[in-house]
């Protein structure tokens, strides 16, 4: 499955993405959605220059969170027409970039806000189109560091300032609003959680209704559909019939509604790998280590999450003599651990460590603490 006798030529440790399962992927969503849903790719999740262009030239559009995060799909070959705009500190040169550019939305999530971008499109004598985040108040069966859609997180704006909001925005020169987005969490595999998200628009939509204000043309309800970290090789893409059949059965669009959608994590997560190299082997009277040359500035998930990624050594794959390690990285942090009593074949140096489901949250939270560098990127595309 993996080029190793490439891998052997390459300085570790590296990321490697899979773009046949990443078009692979693509390909299934394509064939879950109609042309009223559009896909907008999370360039959080990872922005490897290599993957945003296959993820751009598939037709997919881009959610940012950044200008940076904005140049970079553009760089990719993104339409403008494409991209939106979520954040909830947008700096004026960020906002003034989405205007330049002519992206699709900006999703604002407080009324200062509002009025810094009506003013900086008005200086430009352009109108930004901009859609609402509002705090739908729905949990999300997650890691707590990553459910976003409580009152008490600090994103988007309050149900019940929404009509005040839509009312001043028609009352703007500068801006035209163009739709309302959502975004519960992060890695959710209950599909009754999307179900809940549905629930509470099909409430707010009504609530509109009542209000008299006219249908919104663009509803977005963010991303977070999760993977099967635990058996990549089973499941090595994610269950996309179901999660937009929950939308399909549960959410009430008005006629000519168009459906957005920001995924990260299921399209790239299994197709990244970080790979590393064994350096050394130590052990006590109660621990072996497996000491690799990745750390937590290559991979932080495991440190900051505790979440698990499969390790495998690609040099003694078929070994049946199982040790149980502790796998650490360099770091000068405790918490530089990437698993501990984990049972893998015995290891020694050189040996090529594989951790798997990595493309997500990866390679683009990579830190050069330590003044380490970073870790490249190579792609299948690459080794042909
Ligand atoms: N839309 C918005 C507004 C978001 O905040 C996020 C993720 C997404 C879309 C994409 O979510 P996804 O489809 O990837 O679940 N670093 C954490 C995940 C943080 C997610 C932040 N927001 C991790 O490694 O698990």
């Amino acid at each position: 499955m993996f080029p190793i006798e490439e891998f052997q030529k390459l300085r570790t440790p590296f990321y490697y993405y899979d773009t046949e399962l990443l078009r692979q992927t693509l390909q299934q969503i394509r064939l879950c959605t109609e042309p009223h849903m559009h896909v907008h790719y999370a360039v959080k999740a990872c922005a490897n220059p290599k993957v945003l262009a296959i993820i751009a030239q598939e037709g997919f559009g881009a959610d940012c969170v950044s200008g940076g995060e904005i140049q970079a799909a553009l760089n990719a070959g993104f339409p403008a027409e494409k991209i939106v705009y979520a954040g909830v500190g947008k700096s004026d040169w960020e906002i003034e970039l989405g205007l330049e550019a002519g992206i699709f939305a900006f999703n604002v999530e407080s009324v200062p806000e509002l009025e810094i971008i009506n003013q900086l499109a008005i200086l430009k004598n352009k109108k930004a189109r901009v859609a609402f985040r509002i705090n739908p108040n729905v949990g999300a069966h997650t890691h707590a560091n990553i459910t976003t859609g409580l009152a008490e997180n600090k994103f988007g704006i309050d149900m019940q300032d929404m009509e005040d909001i839509i009312a001043m925005a028609t009352e703007l020169k500068g801006v035209e609003f163009v739709g309302l987005h959502f975004h519960i969490g992060s890695q959710i595999l209950e599909m009754d959680d999307f179900a809940a998200l549905s629930h509470r628009i099909n409430e707010i939509q009504d609530r509109l209704d009542a209000a008299g204000i006219p249908t919104i043309s663009n509803i977005n309800v963010g991303g977070g559909l999760g993977i099967d970290y635990q058996q990549p090789d089973t499941n090595p893409i994610p269950d996309f019939k179901s999660y937009f059949e929950t939308y399909r059965k549960h959410l009430k669009l008005r006629s000519g509604q168009q459906l957005h959608f920001e995924l990260g994590r299921a399209i790239v997560a299994q197709c990244g790998t970080l790979i590393a190299r064994v350096l050394y082997i130590k052990s006590n009277p109660i621990k072996n280590f497996c000491i690799v040359d990745a750390g937590m500035t290559d991979l932080i998930r495991p440190a900051l999450y505790g979440s698990y990624h499969q390790i495998e050594n690609l040099t003694a794959v078929d070994s049946k003599d199982y040790v149980t390690y502790d796998v650490v990285g360099p770091i000068c942090e405790s918490s530089d651990v990437f698993i501990k009593n984990y049972g893998m074949p015995r290891s020694q140096r050189g040996d090529l460590i594989a951790f798997r489901s990595a493309g997500a949250y990866g390679e683009i939270m990579a830190s050069g603490y330590n003044c380490r560098t970073l870790p490249q990127g190579h792609t299948t595309e690459d080794f042909q």
